[in-house]
């Protein structure tokens, strides 16, 4: 088992340092400084358009742009992911009380029991420890929920992707289509959580679209990588968004001033996927490099997305190269518990060095 160290003061200076390249974390860190920079510029552009607890201004400029890019009839904004998921859940089971999704889900790993003690949905987790659950998993949970002593038919399927307790790696095109359409047939609302759909897309060259053209509703994250500094959107039909305003604010999600959030957003948004895009193709190269080092080899997923496995051999002290790379203004995260080997992830500050001084850095580390 790897301990996990305290993040150092080093390793906290150089995530707030704009020259460093992190390789933590799905988007740049956001300091303090930073933010108010950002907004300061958004004042000065007139882009700051108050909303009046959750509605209007910024907030449905940016539920509009993007209902349209998920080419989806409706958005809404909502202050957390975990609110997103859980609303759309309760909407889609209407009467119905069984929702099937993976056990490794944010929904069932990290909202503790929120669906059944908040909405009185039962949670049926599949792939115990897995990314994803394939089709004829799902068949066989659609088909005990109607074959046993009580009818009970599953009100919902859930699906994440990329799942992020299984490092990033996302449900493969064809068993999505798969699982999806099998949903379809049998009338059962299907729901993505897709915190990192851009992302996603960017590594998969999955149009977002094309995904959420699968699914009854996707959620997506505002501050993972777009820069605000917390919020959510979800995209369905205009029948499935329209009153939903109504239960965002009984679970007192209405927030005053969330045009800060989505103004961020929006200003977040532009130019992403070609940012990231630009950051997948230059992190292939470099470790192309990085994996001629002797005893450092950065491992793709085989359905992989920002995330890399980092091996090295016995005789390189994790911490040092740790440590060391911090000195060279690189920052890898520390190793968790819950991953047996560190995990490397890209993300647009990959942008902020060329690959030859980031590929000297770790030859440097190493040396040393
Ligand atoms: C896949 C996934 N779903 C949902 C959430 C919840 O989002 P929030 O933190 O906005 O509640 C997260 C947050 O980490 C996530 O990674």
């Amino acid at each position: 088992m790897i301990k996990k160290p305290d993040l150092t003061d080093k390793a906290t200076d150089q995530r707030n340092n704009p020259d460093a390249v992190v390789f933590a974390g799905d988007g740049e860190p956001q300091i303090p400084q930073s933010m108010v920079t950002r907004i300061t510029g958004l004042l000065q552009s007139d882009k700051l358009q108050p909303d009046t607890y959750s509605i209007g201004g910024s907030v449905e400029m940016l539920e509009s742009r993007i209902a349209k890019e998920l080419g989806m009839e409706a958005a809404i904004w909502m202050p957390t992911g975990t609110l997103a998921n859980q609303i759309a859940l309760r909407h889609h089971c209407g009467t119905k009380s069984r929702i099937v999704l993976q056990e490794q889900s944010h929904i069932y790993h990290d909202e503790g029991d929120a669906l059944v003690k908040l909405s009185g949905l039962n949670a049926i987790p599949l792939a115990y420890g897995q990314p994803y659950f394939s089709v004829d998993e799902l068949r066989k949970a659609l088909k005990e929920a109607t074959s046993g002593r009580v009818l009970n038919p599953v009100g919902a399927v859930s699906i994440e992707s990329p799942v992020r307790r299984q490092a990033g790696q996302v449900v493969p095109w064809n068993e999505m289509l798969s699982i999806t359409n099998l949903c379809h047939e049998e009338g059962i609302p299907v729901h993505l959580d897709a915190a990192r759909l851009y992302m996603m897309s960017a590594a998969t060259g999955i149009d977002v679209k094309k995904y959420a053209n699968l699914f009854d509703s996707v959620y997506i994250s505002l501050y993972k990588y777009f820069g605000a500094p917390f919020g959510a959107i979800l995209a369905g039909t205009d029948k499935f968004i329209e009153n939903m305003f109504h239960d965002r604010r009984m679970f007192g999600g209405g927030l005053p001033s969330s045009y800060l959030s989505a103004a961020l957003a929006l200003e977040g948004m532009n130019g992403f996927s070609g940012r990231f895009n630009e950051s997948f193709n230059k992190a292939k190269a470099l470790f192309e490099i990085i994996n001629k080092l002797p005893g450092i080899e950065i491992r793709q997923f085989q359905n992989g997305s920002n995330i890399f496995e980092l091996l090295i051999n016995s005789n390189i002290n994790i911490d040092q190269l740790i440590e060391n790379l911090l000195d060279l203004d690189i920052v890898i995260p520390e190793p968790k518990n819950d991953w047996p080997v560190p995990l490397i992830h890209v993300n647009t500050t990959i942008l902020r060095k060329s690959n030859s001084e980031i590929a000297e850095a770790f030859s440097d580390a190493i040396k040393s």
